[in-house]
């Protein structure tokens, strides 16, 4: 038995310009930090780069054509924004908008309905050696001017928008943990970066709605339901999970939906919180059409050591096996979905929600252990749905795959296989299953 859902819900998949397409200096396309940090020796762990990726600045058509045989109804990808601005800002690559546009056209031509993100961490490497990427507030300016000259050109085809793609992981890995582009450790450069990302979504929904009026759009956040490590916690561990959840995921939460960011977070981390200027909060929460949701475990938040002031220590999984799924093990957690939904329910004034990401790695072409997560994720999520949440389209990430940022090609996570020598696709038992799934729905009959 499928799990089912609403005649009008989405059923897709997410990739991002940098994981598929390659093409890296191709039609005058400038460079991002991710192709410079890729090219750098040591930093993606099996040494290759995005330089061919998918190939699908070459060839989306094979791609479009086994989405719609998997009888999908949405595609969500990013487009590259020095693809289309060489520099970040000023001159235009025509070239780049062409490639986007003929993607789009062949979507629309399959009847599938592009989802596009304008910022999937790919920042244009001109800004970064200008302004320090999103550490300078002058690239927050820059991003919504690359916005609004997306909807200038492809806004009257593709509707759903969603501006940035996790903004923490960006800011974290990026910035403070220096494990992502552009590689830096510093817990200042972090938090900056943290604000004028959002800051960068507020001023591009206010260039995108002077554009058109009829747009559909959101923000994706990662989220994290963060449990104390352990089963029994301390008064000092409960704290922890608090910060974590600050830190994590209602800096973001609150500064879109209530246009302030949490007290004590700050507060305990006043020598490096970032500067906002009056007005910024109000442009931060700006109206939104709904919330992208990328969600695949919780984590764990303890105090055997910590990062300073914060007071917490973040872990994917915890020793103790009592928090172990009895199908999916220790990093499978589909109840979180149901936790999320409540939040948003209850402290965000439930606004319509896309899962914008959700997914699993595994290599074998016979994917039980995907199946088995689709299965247990998707109940969950349609649990959600009937406590009353606004949930209206769930995109599975991966559909090939792809780069995996610094685990480079060696972790796959696509309903379909790619051998990344020849580029042949080879569609799991997973997409079989995908397709089957979409296939019963009993509310489309
Ligand atoms: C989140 C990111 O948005 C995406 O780019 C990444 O590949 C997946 N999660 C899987 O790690």
């Amino acid at each position: 038995m499928f799990p089912q859902f609403s005649k009008n819900f989405l059923f897709g998949t997410a990739t991002a310009a940098y994981q598929i397409e390659g093409g890296w200096n191709e039609d005058g396309k400038g460079l991002s930090i991710w192709d410079k940090f890729s090219h750098t020796k040591g930093k993606i762990r099996d040494g290759s780069n995005g330089d061919v990726a998918c190939n699908t600045y070459r060839d989306f058509q094979t791609d479009i054509d086994l989405m719609s045989s998997l009888k999908m109804d949405a595609y969500r990808f990013s487009i590259s924004w020095s693809r289309v601005l060489p520099e970040g800002r000023g001159k235009v690559n025509p070239k780049g908008l062409d490639y986007y546009e003929r993607l789009v056209d062949a979507l629309l031509e399959k009847g599938i309905r592009p989802f596009v993100t304008l910022f999937h961490w790919d920042t244009p490497y001109a800004l970064f050696e200008q302004y320090k990427g999103f550490a300078g507030r002058e690239t927050a300016q820059y991003f919504a001017e690359f916005a609004g000259l997306a909807i200038q050109r492809l806004g009257d085809r593709v509707k759903d928008w969603i501006t940035l793609n996790e903004p923490w992981e960006h800011a974290m890995m990026g910035h403070f943990l220096g494990e992502h582009a552009p590689g830096i450790r510093n817990p200042w450069t972090y938090f900056k970066v943290a604000h004028h990302l959002l800051l960068g979504h507020g001023l591009a929904v206010q260039a995108m709605r002077s554009e058109r009026n009829d747009l559909n759009i959101g923000v994706t956040l990662s989220q994290f339901p963060i449990y104390p490590a352990s089963y029994e916690p301390s008064e000092k561990e409960l704290d922890s999970v608090e910060m974590a959840d600050m830190f994590i995921n209602r800096f973001y939460l609150d500064g879109v939906f209530k246009g302030k960011y949490p007290e004590k977070l700050f507060s305990r981390l006043w020598p490096i919180v970032p500067k906002v200027y009056p007005g910024d909060m109000e442009t931060i929460r700006q109206p939104v059409d709904f919330l992208g949701v990328n969600y695949y475990s919780r984590l764990f938040a303890s105090r055997k050591w910590y990062i300073p002031f914060l007071k917490t220590w973040i872990d994917r999984a915890s020793a103790d096996e009592r928090y172990n799924h009895p199908i999916l093990g220790a990093h499978g957690y589909p109840d979180g979905f149901k936790e999320l939904a409540k939040r948003y329910r209850e402290e965000y004034g439930n606004p319509a929600v896309y899962i914008t990401e959700n997914g699993t790695v595994g290599q074998d072409i016979a994917d039980k252990n995907r199946i088995e997560y689709l299965t247990c994720y998707l109940r969950s999520l349609r649990e959600a749905i009937d406590e009353g949440s606004d949930i209206r389209g769930y995109f599975y990430w991966t559909l090939i795959d792809n780069f995996e940022w610094n685990s480079g090609l060696s972790c796959p996570m696509g309903l379909i296989h790619v051998d990344h020598k020849t580029q042949q696709r080879t569609i799991r038992d997973s997409g079989y299953w995908f397709r089957d799934l979409i296939a019963h729905q009993e509310s489309r009959r």
